[in-house]
């Protein structure tokens, strides 16, 4: 695996892993800020996101930019990326072999950022990085450490477009992040 972000993010967009690079528009890297200390993990492209090759540019991203910008953060002092790089058809859930596929890139990812939290949005996602089988609904806002890395999961901003009735709950998932940065990151937002 190339050590440098350039170099990774130019193989990744050469992946051929999985099926999924058959039907992509573009690969959907990430973005963010390379020296965050956070790191919100998404489950795959949709429809926006392939058009662009940026995640979370749609409906769901606005609302998590909304999300950020009440925590006092823009999407510059995070990264952003996905378990899946490629758009699966039909927004379906990716396939337990596109996600295997697809993991050295997010790990790369994570070795280079080296983030302190790891956010992660909705249950494909939370289930890969957390435990396979964590609940968002039951678990979600809760900080669970490993190796000095605090991950939490909650729920997938497209989840909450479809279930407003949730909102409040992962506005205090938001609450619990912005007072975690303050205990455990080192620079200021
Ligand atoms: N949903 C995701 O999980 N990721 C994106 O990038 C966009 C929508």
């Amino acid at each position: 695996m190339p050590d440098t972000w350039e170099a990774l993010e130019h193989d990744c967009k050469n992946c051929r892993e999985c099926s999924l690079w058959e039907t992509r528009t573009n690969v959907v890297f990430g973005v963010g800020n390379q020296n965050a200390e956070v790191l919100f993990i998404g489950e795959g492209p949709g429809a926006n996101e392939d058009a662009q090759g940026v995640p979370f540019v749609g409906r769901a991203g606005h609302l998590l930019d909304d999300m950020l910008e009440i925590i006092g953060l823009k999407r510059d002092d995070v990264y952003i990326a996905n378990i899946v790089k490629c758009r699966p058809p039909q927004n379906r859930d990716p396939l337990p072999a596109e996600s295997e596929a697809c993991m050295p890139w997010l790990r790369e990812q994570f070795r280079l950022l080296r983030p302190k939290i790891v956010v992660c949005l909705g249950r494909i996602a939370a289930q890969r990085m957390i435990r396979p089988d964590f609940s968002v609904t039951k678990e979600h806002g809760t900080f669970i450490e490993k190796n000095g890395i605090f991950f939490m999961g909650t729920f997938h901003p497209a989840a909450l477009l479809r279930q407003p009735q949730n909102k409040p709950e992962a506005f205090g998932d938001f609450v619990a992040l912005r007072d975690k940065i303050g205990e455990v990151c080192v620079h200021t937002y």
